[in-house]
């Protein structure tokens, strides 16, 4: 087999090793699941790949006998099927179990440890680009609390004194819940935190981040449009969903340099939710399209841009089962377009 050649594979073991594999290998184009047997019909890697269109089944044989991939990958570790592996699988297919299959599994979860960590280094990138934001969002009613102080110093009256230091108290709670929000948000997020999202909620959550960061609609003129349709919940972790919005957002108002319309659209289909962040900047040259999802592709300075965003967007959106694209015409803005399955469905629209 030539290096090139794509390769298809089968997965035994939907646990966690088996999901971890089966996460890693869709990110690459050239590998193929072609199917995932799992005993438990609730083991994590099978609810990925039903998500995601890729067959799922209970009886890990019956896959075998089918003998249609390149390679087995036995991480069950069940000395039983691995007999029974060696007596159904024609010669041609190769087989990959016992000690080489664990030292995958070792690999696979080094290799998400470190995706964890990039999703959090850009994380605190995207919270440092904000920080000139940040510091003027608090240097206001900082400022505030200073005049209210020398106030109560230099006053008599003390049922005035009394509301000046209730005055204070409210910025002080003012103030910490907009530093405690961005603490939360640049906190590592516990790993496989996935339950059923409200979009419309982080959607909104993201916005306020990002206003909060950019001073968008507060120094110059964006103008938000909100259309959103009632739309059900999706599986994926909350706090990756959030970084996803944020990450678009931000894109869009730096492109149109605080000055625009931002369109923020949630809409239900058959299927799922089509959500779309549309902006009226300058839209995407042509020639980057292609590369804009690439690691480190960035066309700003340093300081406003690291070229992580769309890489961690896309890697996000991808193993939640969704699909994100975007059209781009230069001079008249770009469009995001991302798309999840509902709860419990797949985009092309199988119940699992
Ligand atoms: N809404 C947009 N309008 C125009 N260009 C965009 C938009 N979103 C992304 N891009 C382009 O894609 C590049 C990569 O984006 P991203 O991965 O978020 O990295 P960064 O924002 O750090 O540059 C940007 O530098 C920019 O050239
Ligand atoms: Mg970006």
């Amino acid at each position: 087999m030539a290096a090139a050649d794509p390769i298809t594979v089968m997965i035994l073991g939907a646990g966690q090793g088996g999901a971890a594999l089966l996460e890693l290998c869709v990110q690459s184009p050239q590998v193929t699941v072609v199917g995932i047997a799992d005993k438990n019909p609730d083991a994590p890697g099978l609810r990925l790949a039903r998500a995601m269109r890729i067959p799922t089944t209970q009886d890990a044989a019956a896959l075998v006998e089918r003998n249609c991939a390149d390679l087995i990958v036995d991480v069950t570790g069940d000395p039983a099927l691995g007999a029974l592996i060696a007596s159904t699988k024609s010669p041609e297919v190769e087989l990959l179990s016992g000690t080489a299959a664990r030292l995958v599994w070792l690999l696979v979860q080094r290799e998400q440890d470190l995706r964890d960590q990039l999703i959090h280094a850009e994380k605190l990138a995207t919270v440092g680009t904000f920080s000139s934001g940040i510091a003027h969002d608090l240097n206001n009613p900082l400022q505030g609390v200073l005049g209210l102080a020398q106030l109560i110093l230099e006053e008599q009256d003390p049922v005035s004194m009394q509301s000046y230091a209730r005055e204070i108290i409210e910025t002080v709670h003012h103030m910490a819940t907009l530093s405690k929000r961005l603490t939360l948000y640049a906190r590592g997020n516990a790993p496989g935190d996935v339950c059923d999202v409200p979009v419309e909620e982080v959607l909104e959550k993201a916005v306020r981040m990002v206003e909060y960061g950019t001073h968008m609609g507060n120094v110059d003129d964006v103008e938000v449009v909100r259309v959103y349709g009632p739309a059900p919940s999706i599986r994926i972790d909350a706090g990756e969903l959030l970084q996803v919005f944020i990450n678009l957002i931000t894109n869009a108002v730096q492109a149109m340099q605080g000055k625009g319309r931002l369109t923020l659209t949630i809409q239900p289909e058959s299927t799922g939710i089509l959500v779309s962040i549309s902006d009226t900047g300058p839209g995407i040259d042509p020639d980057h399209l292609e590369r804009i999802f690439t690691p480190f592709f960035t066309t700003k300075e340093s300081g406003t841009g690291t070229g992580l965003g769309l890489h961690i967007v896309e890697s996000i959106v991808k193993k939640s089962g969704g699909q994100i694209s975007v059209e781009s015409e230069p001079g008249k803005g770009a469009t995001f377009q991302l798309r999840f399955p509902a709860a419990g469905r797949s985009l092309e629209g199988t119940e699992p």
